[in-house]
């Protein structure tokens, strides 16, 4: 594997999600794939889970690893080609990229949405830079528009929980104060759609996702409809993709509660997180046995380690 960016790279969701079960089950069975390589994951953008989980992944496989937060450690980087380097930015990623790859054997980099120009941002152009230049795989650790190693984690912490063969499993958009990037949700379709899984989305209108991803999925925009018989309710926040980048709606009344919940079939919540607890979901629920966000979380290390493993097998 030298690339991980979205569903397709992982091919075959059931061997992936064996691969997971092997992994979660023996997390240092496979250490010595990772002796004496490096991976350098690059953050552009603040993480928790992304972070320490990526890390936790590697160093189960036998790798060490290097962690740079871009924007604290680091030059500030250029990304624009045929600019006049007059500015604050002392480095042109031209250079930087493949520096990065001459240091390690794999690269993770996180890089949300800038949402000042939805056509670069759906372009991925800092991604494509990272591929076309450092040499060496390259794993995303969430994107302009996707978050692959979550959906992956969400999809395993799924297998994990579900009672019924073809679960229901209801995205929903949910209130938050600032603007987020529709990665999360993009991925979650992604790879609900190719899930053995009944996938409703809902949200208010406004909030389409852009249709490549949502192309053939069942959209309810009652959420209380949608909520019905659902084993598993997603939340997540995410700006509208009609209106780039742009808050259209903090209706509270889009908040997961537990009079919603009880509509379901006494559902499992989910979360990527971080989230904020009282706009996104009610304490009620979080707190509840219903709730398996840490769980979730902590599968994090075990979609990393699925990916990074395959990458080392590779190299
Ligand atoms: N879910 C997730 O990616 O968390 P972080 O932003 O903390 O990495």
């Amino acid at each position: 594997m030298k690339r991980f960016l979205k569903v397709d790279d992982i091919g075959d969701l059931q061997i992936a999600l064996k691969e997971a079960e092997i992994q979660k089950k023996n997390p240092f069975g496979f250490s010595y794939l990772g002796k004496n390589k490096t991976i350098i994951i690059l953050f552009f953008n603040s993480s928790l889970r992304t972070r320490l989980s990526t890390q936790r992944a590697a160093m189960n496989l036998g790798m060490n690893v290097i962690v740079l937060d871009v924007n604290k450690d680091s030059w500030k980087l250029e990304s624009e080609m045929g600019v006049i380097m007059d500015g604050d930015k002392p480095e042109h990623l031209r250079e930087a990229i493949p520096v990065i790859g001459s240091y390690c054997d794999i690269i993770g980099i996180r890089s949300f949405a800038t949402f000042e120009d939805k056509e670069a941002d759906y372009q991925e152009k800092l991604l494509n830079q990272f591929i076309q230049y450092s040499g060496v795989p390259v794993i995303s650790l969430e994107s302009a528009t996707r978050h692959p190693l979550q959906a992956f984690a969400d999809l395993f912490t799924i297998e994990e929980y579900k009672t019924v063969q073809r679960p229901k499993v209801v995205l929903t958009w949910a209130p938050h104060p600032r603007a987020l990037p529709q990665a999360v949700p993009n991925s979650f379709v992604e790879w609900m759609k190719k899930a053995d899984v009944e996938l409703v989305v809902t949200y208010p209108e406004g909030y389409e996702l852009a249709p490549e991803f949502t192309d053939g999925v069942t959209v309810e925009y009652d959420q209380e409809k949608a909520f019905e018989g659902a084993d598993f309710i997603y939340a997540k926040n995410w700006a509208s993709f009609s209106e780039y980048g742009q808050v259209l709606s903090t209706d509270r009344n889009w908040m997961v509660d537990e009079e919603k919940m009880a509509l379901t079939n006494n559902a499992k919540f989910m979360h990527c997180l971080p989230v904020r607890r009282n706009m996104i979901v009610s304490d009620g629920v979080i707190d509840s046995p219903q709730s398996i966000v840490v769980d979730e979380a902590a599968n994090r290390i075990v979609s990393a380690q699925v990916v990074i493993k395959r990458m080392l097998e590779k190299l």
